[in-house]
C-alpha cells in the first residue's frame, strides 16, 4: 500500500452558497449555509486515503467542539493521527468560504494550525523515512514547511510542496522540494513575478520540477526541459473548493506510476471532486477515478 505523510492544516469550513459574491459594504441574501470539514492538510489526507493510501497527518486541532468533530471525522476516513496534537486550549482553524457560480472566496483564521511545529516533524522522522511521498502546504508556520522539505530531502523521500496560500519562497527551499504545485496565480507570487508574464516562461524559473494546475484547463509540467500539457476534463462545477487538494493528493498517491500518469489521474480526481458542495464531499475513491477514466469516449490521451 502507498504510504503518504501529510503535514498541514485542519480547518472547520463555514460555507455559504450564494448567487454571486457581495461587493464591499453590500449585504446579500444567500441560498445555503453548511459547516463541513476542511483545511488543506486535512483535505489532502482525506483525498489520499479515499484513493487507497495509508495516510498519516501531522497537524493540530484546538480544544473546542470543532476540533473534536474534525478529529473524529479524520479517524473515520482512516487517517492516522498519532502525530496530530489536540491542544489543551485555543481555537481550531477555520475558513469562511463563499461559493458562487462554482468559484470561491476564502478567509482562513489559522488558530491551532499556527502551532504545528518543526519539532512535530522531527519526531515523525521514522514515519517520514518509510513514506512513499510527503505532502505539505502553507497554512502552517513556514519554519515547519521548511523543516518538512529539508527532512524529506535528507531522507530521500519525495516531498510535494503545494505553495498555497502563496507567498514568495526562498529559492534554497524550492531546490530541496521534489515537486512544487502552484496554480498560475500562486506561481507568480512564489517567484515574486509579474502575474501577466507567460506561465510557461515562469515555470522555467522554478528551481525544482513544477506541476502547474490550471483548473478546467488541466495541468502543465516539464519533461526534459519542455513544458507538457495534460488537458483538463469538462465537468459541471458545483464547488471547486478542495479541487487543488484532491489534485495534490492524487499526484502523491500515483507518483510511482511516473509523472505523466500521475498528472493525468490527478486531473481526473480533481475533476470528479467538484461535483458536490464542500471541500471533501466530492473527493473520489480509487475505483471512481479508474472507472471514470476507462469510461471516457474517446479515451483521453496525453497531449
Ligand atoms: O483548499 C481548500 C481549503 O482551503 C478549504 O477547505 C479551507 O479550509 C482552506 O484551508
Amino acid at each position: 500500500m502507498t504510504r503518504i505523510v501529510v503535514v498541514g492544516s485542519i480547518n472547520i469550513d463555514l460555507v455559504t452558497l450564494a448567487d454571486r459574491f457581495p461587493a464591499p459594504g453590500e449585504t446579500l441574501l444567500a441560498q445555503r449555509f453548511l459547516t463541513v470539514a476542511g483545511g488543506k492538510g486535512a483535505n489532502q489526507a482525506v483525498a489520499a486515503a479515499r484513493l487507497g493510501a495509508e495516510v498519516s497527518l501531522i497537524g493540530a486541532v484546538g480544544d473546542d467542539t470543532f476540533g473534536r468533530q474534525l478529529w473524529q471525522g479524520l479517524r473515520e476516513e482512516g487517517v492516522d493521527l498519532s502525530h496530530t496534537k489536540q491542544l489543551a486550549e485555543g481555537d481550531t482553524g477555520s475558513a469562511s468560504i463563499t461559493v458562487a457560480g462554482g468559484e470561491n472566496q476564502i478567509l482562513v483564521v489559522p488558530g491551532a494550525n499556527a502551532q504545528v511545529t518543526p519539532a512535530q516533524v522531527t519526531r515523525a522522522r521514522s514515519l517520514i523515512a518509510r513514506a512513499d511521498a510527503v505532502l505539505v502546504q502553507m497554512e502552517i508556520p513556514l519554519d515547519t514547511v521548511e523543516a518538512t522539505v529539508r527532512l524529506g530531502h535528507q531522507l530521500g523521500v519525495p516531498v510535494i510542496l503545494n505553495p498555497a496560500p502563496a507567498q514568495p519562497l526562498p529559492s534554497a527551499w524550492l531546490q530541496l522540494a521534489s515537486y512544487v504545485t502552484p496554480n498560475q496565480h500562486e506561481l507568480a507570487i512564489l517567484l515574486d513575478a509579474d502575474p501577466q508574464e507567460d506561465f510557461r516562461a515562469l515555470m522555467q524559473r522554478v528551481p525544482c520540477p513544477v506541476v502547474l494546475t490550471r483548473g478546467r484547463e488541466g495541468a502543465w509540467y516539464r519533461r526534459h526541459g519542455e513544458p507538457i500539457h495534460q488537458t483538463g476534463y469538462a465537468v459541471d462545477v458545483v464547488d471547486s473548493t478542495g479541487a487543488g487538494d484532491t489534485f495534490n493528493a492524487a499526484l502523491a498517491v500515483f507518483l510511482a506510476e511516473g509523472l505523466p500518469q500521475a498528472v493525468r489521474k490527478a486531473c481526473a480526481a480533481a475533476a470528479l471532486s467538484v461535483g458536490k458542495l464542500g471541500a471533501q464531499a466530492g473527493m473520489p475513491s480509487l475505483v471512481d477515478v479508474e472507472t471514470w477514466l476507462t469510461s471516457l469516449t474517446p479515451p483521453d490521451r496525453f497531449s
